[in-house]
C-alpha cells in the first residue's frame, strides 16, 4: 500500500490500517518519513503518560483509567512503550490479555511499542505513533512506560499529563524516581491502596513535594485501587483538572515546546545517519585512541556532512609533493590537523588529506614508475597539481560535459581515496588546470 492510501486508510479510522501504520513508524526510516508526510498536520489528542517502577501495576491503572475515560472523551488508545523488548507491536493477544475489560470496547485501542534501538530513541518513534493515532481521530492515548530510566523520562515529555505510579513499601524506589520522573509528574498515584503500607508512601511521596516545591500546578497524591475500584475516579478528576489548569491555557508553548525538542532528536537522529557507521567508528577511533578530542571529532563529523551536500562544490586542492611528511609540516606548523595517509594505486600516489574549513588540501607523494604525479614532478617540480570540484552524481557530470565537448581523461570513473570515485578534465579544457571531478565515497568524503 502506497503512503498516500495507507494514510487515508489511517483517517477513516480502520483499526487495521492504524496497526499496520504504527508498525511503519515503529520500523522508521523513509516509509515512516513518507507516511508521517502523507498523514499531514493533525489535532493532537490528550496524551496521558503513565509511568513508575516495575510492578507497580500500571496496565492495571491504564486499564481502569481507561475505562473511567472512553466514551466520555471518545475513543481511546494506549500504546505500552517498552524500552527493554526487542519485540514489536502486533502482539495483539499480549496487547488483550492485559487489558481485558477495556480490550473488548469498541472505541478502545490497545498496542505495545519496542525500541529497535532506533537512533531518535523511544522518544521520536512514541510521537510519530501519536501521529498515526491522531490522524486516525483518537480523543485520549494513555502512554505507559515500563521502568523509570531516562528513556522513559524522554517518553513522559511527549506527554501532557503524566501519572507517576508508586506501589506501596518501595522506599527505595521512591527515591530513585525522585531524581528523575517525579519532576515530570503531574499526579502521584499510589496504586494497590488496598495493600498494608499505602499510607507510608502517601507520606513519603508528600514529603518528597514538600521538599522541592514547584511553581503553578502542585502534583496530588491519590490513593488508587484498581482492585476496590478506590481512588479510580478521584485520580481520572485530577488528569482533567490538570488538563484544564494547566494544559490547555499553555497548548501553544507546550506545543512549540514539545516540536522543538523532536526536532531536535531528529536532526541528531539525521547527521549520525548520514554520516554513517564508517564515518562514526573512525572518528571514535581516533578519540579512543587520544588523537582528537569529542568536541573536535564531532565538529569534524558535522562539518564533513554540511560539505558533502548534493550541490557541486569545490572539494579539494592537490599539491604534488615528494614527501608527505615533508609537504605536511608547514600545515602542521599552522595548526592543521594531517589525516593518515592512504594509497591509491590506481594513480601511483600515497595521498594525505588535511582539512581546510569547508574544502581540503591533498597532498600527493608519487611512487612506483610512470606515475602521473611522478612525472608531473619531473617536468615541472612539486606544486599544485589539480583542483577538485565534488559532484553528486560522476557519471552524469562526465555525460554532461563529453557533450559540451569537453576532453575527459577517461572513458569511466576511477576509485579515488575513501571510495570515492574521480575522473580528470585535461586542462586543455579547464582553462590550463587539471580538474579532478570528485563524487564521494559511502561515508561522504
Ligand atoms: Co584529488
Amino acid at each position: 500500500m502506497r503512503p498516500g492510501e495507507l494514510a487515508a486508510a489511517v483517517r477513516s479510522g480502520r483499526r487495521r490500517a492504524v496497526a499496520r501504520a504504527l508498525s511503519v513508524v515503529e520500523r522508521g526510516g523513509a516509509p515512516a518519513r513518507a507516511l508521517l508526510a502523507a498523514l499531514g498536520g493533525v489535532t493532537r489528542p490528550w496524551v496521558v503518560g503513565i509511568t513508575g517502577p516495575p510492578g507497580a501495576g500500571k496496565s492495571t491503572l491504564a486499564e481502569a483509567v481507561g475505562l473511567e475515560l472512553i466514551g466520555r472523551e471518545g475513543r481511546l488508545a494506549v500504546l505500552a512503550v517498552d524500552p527493554s523488548s526487542p519485540f514489536s507491536g502486533g502482539a495483539l493477544l499480549g496487547d488483550r490479555i492485559r487489558m481485558p475489560r477495556l480490550a473488548a470496547l469498541e472505541g478502545a485501542f490497545i498496542r505495545s511499542m519496542a525500541t529497535r534501538g532506533a537512533l531518535g530513541g523511544l522518544a521520536s518513534a512514541t510521537e510519530d505513533a501519536l501521529d498515526v493515532l491522531a490522524a486516525a481521530g483518537f480523543a485520549v492515548v494513555l502512554v505507559e512506560t515500563v521502568g523509570v530510566g531516562q528513556d522513559e523520562v524522554d517518553v513522559m515529555h511527549v506527554a501532557d499529563t503524566v501519572v507517576l505510579a508508586s506501589p506501596p513499601g518501595l522506599g527505595d524506589e521512591i527515591q530513585a524516581a525522585k531524581a528523575g520522573v517525579m519532576e515530570i509528574a503531574h499526579v502521584l498515584a499510589v496504586t494497590k491502596a488496598d495493600l498494608p503500607g499505602a499510607d507510608r508512601t502517601v507520606a513519603q511521596l508528600e514529603a518528597a513535594l514538600e521538599l522541592a516545591p514547584r511553581e503553578g500546578w502542585t502534583p496530588p497524591v491519590v490513593r488508587v485501587s484498581a482492585v476496590t475500584g478506590e481512588g479510580v475516579a478521584a485520580l481520572v478528576e485530577a488528569l482533567r483538572r490538570h488538563r484544564e489548569t494547566a494544559v490547555e491555557p499553555a497548548r501553544a508553548a507546550l506545543g512549540r515546546r514539545r516540536a522543538r525538542r523532536r526536532v531536535e532528536r531528529l536532526a541528531a537522529r539525521l547527521v549520525l545517519e548520514r554520516a554513517g557507521d564508517r564515518a562514526l567508528d573512525r572518528a571514535a577511533e581516533r578519540v579512543a585512541s587520544g588523537a582528537a578530542d569529542p568536541y573536535t571529532a564531532a565538529m569534524e563529523l558535522v562539518e564533513t556532512l554540511a560539505a558533502a551536500g548534493t550541490e557541486p562544490a569545490l572539494d579539494h586542492l592537490g599539491i604534488a609533493v615528494r614527501s608527505i611528511e615533508e609537504g605536511a609540516r608547514l600545515y602542521r606548523a599552522l595548526g592543521f590537523e594531517v589525516e593518515g595517509t592512504e594509497t591509491v594505486p590506481e594513480q601511483g600516489v600515497t595521498v594525505a588529506f588535511i582539512p581546510a574549513g569547508g574544502t581540503r588540501i591533498e597532498l600527493l607523494e608519487p611512487f612506483g614508475e610512470g606515475s602521473p604525479v611522478g612525472r608531473h614532478i619531473e617536468r615541472r617540480g612539486p606544486g599544485l597539481h589539480h583542483v577538485a570540484v565534488r559532484v553528486p552524481d560522476i557519471r552524469a557530470a562526465m555525460a554532461a560535459l563529453r557533450e559540451a565537448g569537453f576532453e575527459l581523461l577517461s572513458e569511466e570513473p576511477r576509485p579515488g581515496a575513501h571510495g570515492s570515485l574521480v575522473c580528470f578534465v585535461h586542462p586543455r579544457s579547464a582553462g590550463g588546470v587539471l580538474l579532478e571531478l570528485t563524487q564521494p565515497g559511502d561515508d561522504g568524503r
